[in-house]
C-alpha cells in the first residue's frame, strides 16, 4: 500500500486554517493556496535522489549534491488543482505540466473525461497529481487511470483536505501511490462535500458560485 502522509509542519497548518476560514475572500485564499502548495512540495520532493558532484567555491573544491536529475510533472485535476501548480512550480520551476479535466456522468455518476493534455515523456517523469480535495476519491482515482494508461508510472497524489472516503477509494484502486494531505476530516456529507472541509474549493479560488 503506498504511503498515506499527512503533513503537520506548523506553517501548513496555520495557513490551512486561514484557508478553511469562510470569512477569507478569493485573493487571500488564492495565495494561500499557492503558499501551502509551495510548503507540500518541499515535503514532497523529500526523497528526490541526489548525486555527488564536485563544485569549486571562491576557496577550494568541494564535495557536494545535486537532484539526480529525475525530470518532474505537475498534473492538476481541473478546475481546482489549478490552484495549486504555481506553488509548485515555485520550488520545481522546470517541472512540465500536464492537465486532466473529468466532469461526472449525471447518469453513472462515473468521472468522464473530457481533457488530457500531457507532456510526451510522462513514462520518464515523476509525477505529481494535484487537486485540493479528495472527496469521494472518483476523480483523482479517474485521473491517475488515464496518466497510467498513457504510461505515467511513477505518481504521487497531492491535496489539502481529504475525507476518509477519498483516501479508501484512490488506494483501493491505485496501492502504489502515495498520498500526502494538509489535512485528514471526518466525513462526507449528503451533498458530497468535506465535513469540516473549506467548501468548494474551484468557488473560492476563482470567485464564482
Ligand atoms: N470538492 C470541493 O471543492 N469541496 C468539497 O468539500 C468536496 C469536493
Amino acid at each position: 500500500m503506498g504511503k498515506l502522509v499527512v503533513l503537520n509542519h506548523p506553517l501548513i497548518q496555520h495557513k490551512l486554517t486561514m484557508i478553511r476560514d469562510y470569512r477569507t475572500g478569493t485573493k487571500a485564499f488564492r495565495e494561500l493556496v499557492d503558499e501551502v502548495a509551495t510548503l507540500m512540495a518541499f515535503e514532497i520532493t523529500r526523497d528526490l535522489a541526489l548525486k555527488e558532484v564536485e563544485v569549486e567555491t571562491p576557496v577550494a573544491k568541494a564535495k557536494a549534491y545535486e537532484i539526480a536529475g529525475k525530470k518532474m510533472g505537475i498534473i492538476p485535476i481541473l478546475r481546482a488543482g489549478l490552484g495549486m501548480v504555481n506553488g509548485v512550480l515555485q520550488l520545481i520551476p522546470a517541472a512540465k505540466v500536464g492537465h486532466v479535466g473529468l466532469y461526472r456522468d449525471p447518469k453513472t455518476l462515473k468521472p468522464v473525461e473530457y481533457y488530457v493534455k500531457l507532456p510526451a515523456d510522462i513514462s520518464e517523469r515523476d509525477l505529481i497529481v494535484v487537486d485540493p480535495m479528495l472527496a469521494t476519491g472518483g476523480s483523482a482515482a479517474a485521473a491517475i487511470t488515464s496518466l497510467k494508461q498513457r504510461g505515467g508510472v511513477n505518481i504521487k497524489l497531492m491535496c489539502l483536505i481529504a475525507a476518509p472516503e477519498g483516501v479508501k477509494a484512490v488506494q483501493n484502486e491505485h496501492p502504489d501511490v502515495d498520498i500526502y494531505l494538509a489535512a485528514l476530516d471526518e466525513k462526507l456529507n449528503e451533498h458530497g462535500y468535506i465535513v469540516p472541509g473549506l467548501g468548494d474549493a474551484g468557488d473560492r479560488l476563482f470567485g464564482t458560485k
